[in-house]
């Protein structure tokens, strides 16, 4: 007995090894974690149970029977962040540099289905070379498993990728069908195909880093969420963002201890927006003074800045925020700013994190190229988002809610459930001088009568009560006690069922 007991662990010694002592050596060189020390980090200590550790491909060609390395490249299996279900993936670049066969993919599969069944998230560290090249088509079907696989379990269960290494080819597609993805700056590049077949086929000369990496996919793309300093900085982010939230579409996110007074009155908050219209000042400053113990988990931070987008607690509860930003393009809307919070309207949808939306707009942005990237319908994805979400929604106009931008940004047409609005909010079509000058061309060459007709615009425009009138607003409320009333609103809507028609699902402008 005691020799089966030796045979197990030397076997089970041999898999942690994977790809040998030699390529763990070089992985640390490059300043990356290996696939275990990567779950280690992520997990609970002591959390992780591993599925499939024999596992071997079944690949005869190109002398690879004589190569069966026990795991096939990724560690895969289940453990808790700060004691909640998690199921994981770990790609391991020291066998086959991580690529993924047959067999690799089965063992992804496994735990995305058991993840789907038990309603839980699924984490994917992603290290990896791409399609097995050994094993041809076999390994094409087993990415388009793994696919499948993303989209069944899209909008039932989160699942948050990380990119930590190269991700080559197919690898990049599973990542992009995911909820998050979060990449390390420097060593973790994805692209369709590598600079060298770019250089090929359209002469252009771009270093992987350039071509994908952290900065171009935070920046330029948007196909990243974030882009951390090393591995151990990366999954210590993925833990507090699973903290923020449920573990399925069903459930609720976790109610977390909280040390901060709901009813917190913050009187900075009445002098926070500048006397002069056309000053910027910083939404993010109002996000923290509103959040629990002023913590806001920033999603694409670097990406649109004209729109922030994440989530806070409210008395320890999960809400996503979406805000304009009029410190930058004075918070307009345009295409990456509407995508982006399209896309993070709907994930609180689908998940039933309530919407907090802090509008201080003044239209969309103007241009040819705005037109001719199609803003018309990029736009609309953002008015969609919002108008299909049936979670609670809170909304306060700080300052201007102009035109068609007044209607996107969580409007009560849209079936927001409280719309706060300060003494200093200018909801109108347009701003004075712009309007002015339409509905007065007449007297465009007086500018004294000019500037009297704007003058008359902005008396009558330039404040909450006309829309207050009308019910559009449901109270015009004092800046410094915002925290206090969404907090009540918030909690005044934990039970809230708005039923939809019967669709087998809608066409939003993609
Ligand atoms: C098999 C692979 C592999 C792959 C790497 N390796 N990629 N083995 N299939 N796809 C092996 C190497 O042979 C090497 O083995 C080890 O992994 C490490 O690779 P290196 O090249 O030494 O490492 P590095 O210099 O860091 O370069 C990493 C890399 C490069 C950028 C990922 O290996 C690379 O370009 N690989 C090929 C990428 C690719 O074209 N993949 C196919 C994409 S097509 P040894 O034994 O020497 O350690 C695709 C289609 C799917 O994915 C489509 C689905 C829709």
């Amino acid at each position: 007995m005691k020799d089966i007991l030796e045979q197990l662990e030397d076997r089970r010694e041999e898999a942690r090894l994977g790809g040998g002592q030699n390529r763990i050596d070089a992985q640390h060189g490059r300043g990356k974690l290996t696939a275990r020390e990567r779950i280690d980090l992520l997990l609970d200590d002591g959390s992780f149970e591993e599925f499939d550790m024999f596992v071997t491909h079944r690949c005869t060609d190109f002398g690879m029977d004589q190569q069966k390395p026990a795991g096939d490249g990724v560690v895969t299996g289940w453990g808790t962040i700060n004691g909640r279900l998690v199921y994981v993936f770990s790609q391991d670049f020291t066998v086959f540099g991580g690529s993924l066969s047959e067999t690799h993919a089965q063992k992804i599969c496994k735990i995305q289905d058991m993840a789907i069944q038990n309603g839980a998230p699924v984490i994917g560290i992603n290290d990896s070379g791409g399609a097995r090249i050994q094993e041809g088509v076999a390994s094409l079907a087993g990415y388009a498993e793994v696919f499948q696989r993303n989209i069944e379990a899209s909008g039932v269960i989160p699942q948050i990728s990380l990119i930590m290494g190269p991700c080559a080819g197919g690898a990049v597609y599973s990542p992009a069908m995911t909820d998050f993805i979060f990449m390390v700056k420097d060593t973790s590049y994805m692209f369709v195909t590598g600079p060298d077949v770019v250089k090929t086929v359209t002469n252009e000369q771009v270093t992987a880093e350039e071509l994908g990496g952290a900065s171009t996919h935070t920046r330029k793309s948007s196909v990243a969420d974030a882009a951390f300093e090393n591995d151990v900085e990366a999954l210590a982010e993925v833990r507090r963002l699973v903290d923020f939230l449920p573990a399925n579409n069903r459930e609720k996110p976790p109610v977390r201890p909280f040390f901060d007074d709901p009813d917190r009155i913050e009187a900075s908050l009445d002098t926070l927006v500048p006397s002069n219209a056309n000053t910027p000042y910083d939404m993010k400053e109002l996000i923290h003074k509103l959040a629990d113990e002023g913590d806001f988990y920033e999603i694409q931070e670097n990406y649109a800045k004209n729109i922030l987008t994440g989530f806070i607690r409210i008395e320890g509860r999960t809400v996503g925020v979406v805000a304009n930003q009029p410190m930058v393009l004075a918070g307009c809307l345009d295409i990456d700013s509407s995508r982006k919070a399209a896309r993070f309207v709907r994930f609180c949808d689908a998940f039933e994190i309530p919407l907090l939306t802090l509008v201080d707009v003044p239209g969309f942005l103007p241009g040819t190229s705005q037109e001719y990237g199609g803003v018309i319908k990029h736009g609309a994805k953002l008015l969609f988002a919002y108008g299909e979400a049936t979670v609670p929604m809170v909304t306060v106009i700080t300052r201007k809610a102009y035109g068609g931008a007044y209607d996107v940004m969580a409007s009560k047409h849209l079936r927001s459930d409280f719309n706060y609005a300060w003494p200093t909010a200018e909801i109108a079509v347009m701003g004075a001088k712009g309007a002015t000058e339409i509905i007065h061309r007449a007297d465009l060459k007086d500018p004294e009568k000019i500037a009297s007709h704007a003058a008359d615009y902005e008396k009558r425009f330039a404040n909450p009560f006309v829309a207050a009138e009308r019910g559009f607003i449901d109270e015009v409320i004092q800046p410094r006690m915002t925290r206090k009333r969404i907090a009540r609103a918030f909690a005044s809507l934990r039970n809230k069922k708005a039923a939809t028609p019967w669709k087998k699902h809608n066409n939003i402008p993609l």
